[in-house]
C-alpha cells in the first residue's frame, strides 16, 4: 500500500473523510425511502466499494445488485463508448431505484445505464455519486446524492482505478503524472 501511495501527487479525501460523508449520505437515503422497496444499483467495476460501504450504512430495508458497463480502457481519457456488458437480475419494476457511481465526470456511463435501468419500470430512479467532477458537459444529469466536489483532474482510489491498479485505496488521490504519460 505504502508504494502504490506513493504513486499519487495528491490525496484529495481520506478514508475517515470518505466514510464520515457516506455516513451523513446512508442517513439522508434512509430517511427518504420507503422500507423495502429500495434498490441500489452500481456499475461494475468502479462503484463495488462505494456501494458495499453505502449499503452497510443505510437503516433501512434494501437490496442490491450490478450492472456491467465499460468505456475508459487503459487510459485517462474516456473512450466515449459506453458498453453495457452485464443487466441487472433484481426485479425493479416498481420499486425506487438508486443507481450508485464512483464519479460523475463526462456523463457518457451515468445517461446509458440510466436509459437501461429505465427499461425496466422502476417506481422511481434516482443517481447517487461519489463524486462530481467540475467540467463542462454537453448534457447534465441531475445527481441527486453527491459526496464530493473535484476539479478536473484524473482521480483513482476507492474504487477508481487506473489500468485496473489502486481501486483498493481507502482514499481518493490524484494519480501522479508520470505514471499515465
Ligand atoms: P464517464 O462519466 O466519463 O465516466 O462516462 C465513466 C467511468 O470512467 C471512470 N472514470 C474515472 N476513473 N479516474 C478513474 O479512475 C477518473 O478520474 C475517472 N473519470 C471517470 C469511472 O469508472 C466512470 O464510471
Ligand atoms: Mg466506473
Amino acid at each position: 500500500m505504502t508504494d502504490m501511495m506513493s504513486d499519487l501527487e495528491k490525496v484529495l479525501f481520506d478514508g475517515e473523510t470518505i466514510n464520515q460523508r457516506i455516513a451523513e449520505l446512508a442517513d439522508e437515503i434512509s430517511r427518504d425511502y420507503t422500507d423495502g422497496e429500495l434498490v441500489l444499483v452500481t456499475v461494475l467495476r468502479g462503484g463495488l466499494i462505494f456501494l458495499a460501504d453505502l449499503s452497510r450504512r443505510i437503516s433501512i430495508r434494501h437490496t442490491f445488485d450490478v450492472v456491467g458497463a465499460t468505456s475508459y480502457g487503459p487510459h485517462v481519457e474516456s473512450s466515449g463508448q459506453v458498453l453495457i456488458t452485464k443487466d441487472v437480475e433484481v426485479p425493479l419494476q416498481g420499486r425506487d431505484v438508486l443507481l450508485v457511481e464512483d464519479i460523475y465526470d463526462t456523463g457518457r456511463t451515468l445517461h446509458v445505464v440510466r436509459d437501461l435501468l429505465q427499461v425496466h419500470d422502476p417506481r422511481s430512479l434516482e443517481i447517487c455519486s461519489l463524486l462530481v467532477k467540475d467540467r463542462p458537459r454537453s448534457q447534465e444529469i441531475p445527481i441527486k446524492y453527491i459526496g464530493f466536489h473535484i476539479p478536473n483532474v484524473f482521480v483513482v482510489g476507492y474504487g477508481l482505478d487506473y489500468d485496473e491498479q489502486y481501486r483498493h485505496l481507502n482514499c481518493v488521490g490524484v494519480l501522479k503524472k508520470e505514471i499515465y504519460s
